[in-house]
């Protein structure tokens, strides 16, 4: 039991946290660049009752890209898979996730799966709802479910930030409305975005989503389903092919946990039918992820066996 080894899950933590000098926060959104660098915490769901926490689990942070697990989850209950896929592909990139490049050399032009920014702000587009407070109020709401924590805002200053400075996010949708993907109006997508990637959470609301995730999308105390089995199967799925981006294959061999991560410094994990677990390291790799955050999971993944291959 995970839960029963708490000592060892503090000195997993203090271990990992002198990875933090390696890495850097992200500062290509400003508002992100305040954080501190040698922050390391988390929190693990193991069942409907136990989680366990180490480091600083009350630090609040933005979901950034693991918003787009769940903008996924809620596109794929509005709208269904075929219509869904009709946008956006299946496929990893092995490109940062901000590129373009695909975009433009892949036929048909549509982008080739929902983690990248191109395949998100596609899947946003596709939220039921008739302005933007609708289906950001619609996403809020979900979350609210997911977690039981009814607080989760997003951050006005992080959303702003990135919506000042969003242009390469801009130049993606512009590029997908010439081609037929997205139908919006650009920057009315572009507010929905900044404003999902701003939603503030701490290690325990990602731990508790995480572990709705592994466990069929069931909600954690009642078991009432809150996500779909096969929509829960998919996000996991994505989550193991696409969540560390063009990190995701040595991911899989030194890790081996479905996993999304966040240029906040945000991962949050689902071992199937097992753990959920909720990381907040902001000192990041070249890749987007959270340096001391990826060598955290690498621990635990190997002392409690949690890869699934
Ligand atoms: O669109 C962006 O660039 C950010 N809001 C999210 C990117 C992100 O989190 C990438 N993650 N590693």
């Amino acid at each position: 039991m995970i839960c029963n080894d708490k000592e060892a899950i503090d000195y997993m933590v203090e271990e990992a946290n002198t990875y933090t000098k390696d890495g850097r926060v992200a500062d290509y959104i400003p508002a992100l660049k305040v954080a501190d660098p040698d922050t390391l915490s988390v929190a693990i769901y193991e069942n409907e009752k136990t989680c366990i926490t180490a480091g600083n689990t009350e630090e609040t942070f933005t979901l950034q890209s693991i918003s787009k697990v769940l903008t996924l989850a809620l596109a794929l209950m509005d709208r269904g898979e075929d219509e869904v896929f009709s946008r956006v592909g299946m496929e990893p990139t092995g490109d940062p996730f901000n590129s373009m490049i695909k975009l433009e050399t892949h036929s048909p032009s549509r982008p080739l799966n929902p983690m990248i920014n191109a395949g998100a702000l596609a899947v946003t587009s596709m939220i039921y709802g008739s302005s933007v407070d609708e289906k950001l109020g619609r996403l809020l709401a979900f979350i609210h479910e997911l977690t039981g924590n009814s607080s989760i805002r997003y951050d006005e200053k992080v959303a702003k930030s990135e919506y000042e400075t969003a242009d390469l996010n801009r130049s993606l949708s512009y590029f997908m409305k010439q081609h037929g993907v997205i139908e919006d109006e650009v920057e009315h997508l572009l507010e929905l975005y900044t404003k999902q990637c701003a939603i503030e959470v701490n290690c325990r609301d990602l731990a508790k989503i995480g572990y709705i995730i592994a466990n069929e999308g069931k909600h954690v105390e009642s078991q009432r389903p809150i996500i779909p089995l096969h929509i829960a199967r998919i996000l996991k799925t994505f989550m193991v092919t696409c969540g560390m981006y063009n990190a995701s294959g040595e991911f899989a061999i030194r890790v081996g946990i479905p996993a999304k991560s966040g240029v906040s410094g945000g991962i949050m994990a689902s071992v199937p039918y097992g753990v959920g677990i909720g990381i907040y390291g902001p000192a990041l790799d070249d890749k987007g992820n959270s340096i001391a955050g990826m060598r955290l999971l690498e621990s635990l993944s190997q002392r409690y066996d949690l890869s699934i291959f």
